[in-house]
């Protein structure tokens, strides 16, 4: 796949990088640099045009929206935080894929007023139990969450849950869904516009490629 114009794409390590590299192989992009070894942020590929650019999951759409990036590929769980300002969402990628679940002891009443609820996920968890008209207290946490309800820093969280296990380890469980979570490729506004023969190629050859998935 040939770009006209210079395309940057903002991926984080970990899962995403893993999950997105093969569909990337697959539309003709692979990174230069070893990536098991690359301490570089900015990686060069087999398409002069091309750059992968690699952020914290959360910065994605930060990147993306200030036009850092013209592509990024991030969670539908950080998308919901982020709010989608000055994003296009043109692919649902279908990668790491796991969902938001209310979590907490098997016997916790998730109805109570001012339920305690503990999240990295704020804006979801706020959003979820506003819908219902349910007044709750929101504690704001970066990770480890399943910790809270064990040291009675809240009465349950909001997490990811994809296999369960790591609730399971704590003691806990899920209570109450709220939605489906998978990765998708966002754009920058604006590179839509400016360049939109090369966004639009490449987003058609990225659906294709999900399509035979
Ligand atoms: P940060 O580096 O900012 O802490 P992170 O640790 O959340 O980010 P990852 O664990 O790589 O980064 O997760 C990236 C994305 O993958 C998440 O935003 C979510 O959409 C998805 N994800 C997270 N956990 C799982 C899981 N257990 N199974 C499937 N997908 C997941
Ligand atoms: C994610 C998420 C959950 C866990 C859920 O954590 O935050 O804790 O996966 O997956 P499970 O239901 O299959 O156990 P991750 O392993 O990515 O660690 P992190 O939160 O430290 O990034």
């Amino acid at each position: 796949m040939q770009f006209k114009t210079p395309i940057t794409i903002a991926l984080s390590k970990g899962r995403i990088f893993k999950d997105t590299l093969p569909l990337l192989e697959k539309i003709g992009i692979h990174p230069l640099d070893d990536i098991k070894t690359t301490r570089k942020l900015i990686l060069d590929t087999n398409q002069n045009n091309v750059k992968l650019v690699l952020i914290r999951a959360t910065d994605v759409p930060t990147y993306v929206q200030w036009g850092a990036a013209d592509f990024g590929v991030t969670g539908k769980d950080v998308l919901l935080e982020h709010g989608g300002d000055g994003l296009y969402e043109p692919l649902d990628l279908k990668i790491a894929q796991c969902q938001l679940w209310v979590a907490g002891y098997p016997d916790a009443d998730t109805h109570v007023r001012r339920l305690r609820v503990a999240s990295k996920y704020v804006q979801s968890a706020r959003d979820f139990f506003h819908a219902r008209g349910q007044q709750i207290e929101l504690i704001k946490l970066y990770g480890s969450m399943e910790l809270a309800p064990i040291v009675g820093l809240a009465d349950v969280i909001v997490d990811l849950v994809e296999t369960g296990n790591t609730l399971k380890a704590n003691g806990l469980v899920p209570l109450e869904f709220i939605t489906d979570i998978s990765s998708r490729l966002v754009a920058n506004k604006a590179s839509w516009k400016t360049k939109h023969e090369d966004c639009k190629k490449f987003v058609n050859a990225l659906r294709d490629v999900i399509e035979q998935e």
